[in-house]
């Protein structure tokens, strides 16, 4: 019996982590969905766990709900609620990929990854070198103004957040004089502030430009906005070509990366790798119960793979 797994299967031919192991060896085509669980042992919280993101924000604001604080229409009111918090969440340059990200970018390199559609916003993903990852949820990378679009980086921004303070445009926050909504004139007119005056220049879009508040907003995936064009259209052909689905460290409560085991066809193996079990009961043919490093580690001595944890390009 292998130690801290346990298991509960549904088909003949996936009874545990060697029929596993077996079939991601004749694999070539692995979705694999990943969420909150698999940046755990890189000292990141999850969101719904005892001492999650989500309890901490609940200790630390009233909030009906503490997922609020992630909701496109509370940000436009509020931007100083998610901006007192971003700082617990910002990717930090000092952490390290776990052994579940390096896994999937394993998976990659040994041509078994049809595509890693990652939850998380910490970007661990690209430090591993995954490069078929979509991030469904966006990511902190960049930043846009809410108002003009103008481009920020996480690094422009970085000094705001770091202080809890909101971080505003600076191309066209304040140069709109309100009570003639024109831009004041400026020295040295930058691409992206001319784009800002076309932005503006519409008259329908004035009265939208008063309420649109010039507040810089992290490129992460809001409640109320929706995915990327890339998410929906990399999973309609992928839920063709899929040979396998793993679903790693996530509790699948975010539709529509939720949705995804159920928009499989139904032949496709599928399998959980999860600290609790999730989604309807006895859906996963395969779920392997437990911290996702250790099951992961236990499949890489049943592949006979090394560890890609020195490197992030594929060993040749
Ligand atoms: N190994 C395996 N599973 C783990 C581990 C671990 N070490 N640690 C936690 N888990 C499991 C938890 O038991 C839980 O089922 O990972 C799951 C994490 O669930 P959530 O905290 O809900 O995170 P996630 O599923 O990624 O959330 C989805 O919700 O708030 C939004 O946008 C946010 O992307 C996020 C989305």
């Amino acid at each position: 019996k292998e130690p801290l797994l346990t298991y509960r299967t549904k088909s003949e031919d996936l009874k545990n982590i060697q029929d596993l192991a077996r079939i991601i060896k004749q694999a070539s085509h692995i979705l694999v969905v990943s969420g909150a669980g698999i940046s755990v042992s890189c000292g990141i919280p999850d969101f719904r766990s005892a001492g999650g993101i989500y309890e901490r924000i609940q200790k630390t604001f009233s909030l009906f709900d503490p997922q609020e604080i992630f909701d496109l229409n509370v940000f436009k009111e509020s931007p100083e609620l998610f901006y007192s918090f971003a700082k617990e969440i910002i990717p930090r340059e000092s952490t390290e990929p776990s052994l579940s990200h390096r896994f999937i970018r394993d998976l990659e390199c040994h041509q078994k990854l049809l595509r890693n559609y990652a939850q998380n916003i910490d970007g661990l993903e690209s430090i591993a070198g995954i490069d078929r990852v979509v991030y469904c949820h966006g990511s902190f990378s960049a930043a846009h103004c809410l108002r003009c679009n103008a481009h920020y980086s996480l690094d422009d921004i970085r000094p705001d957040i770091v202080t809890g303070r909101v971080p505003y445009c600076s191309f066209c926050g304040n140069r709109v004089n309100w009570d003639t909504n024109i831009h004041e004139s400026s020295n040295n007119p930058s691409s992206e502030y001319k784009s800002c005056i076309d932005n503006n220049s519409s008259t329908d879009g004035e009265d939208e430009d008063r309420i649109t508040p010039n507040i810089i907003k992290p490129d992460i995936v809001f409640f109320g906005e929706a995915l990327s064009d890339q998410f929906f259209d990399c999973f309609e052909s992928d839920r063709e070509t899929a040979d396998l689905l793993l679903v790693i460290g996530t509790s699948l409560q975010v539709a529509p990366v939720s949705k995804i085991p159920f928009c499989i066809s139904a032949e496709i193996p599928q399998v959980l790798i999860n600290l609790e079990p999730v989604g309807p009961s006895d859906w996963f043919d395969l779920e392997l119960i437990g911290p996702c490093d250790v099951i992961i580690e236990r499949l890489y001595q049943l592949l006979g793979w090394q560890h890609g944890m020195n490197h992030v390009g594929c060993f040749k």
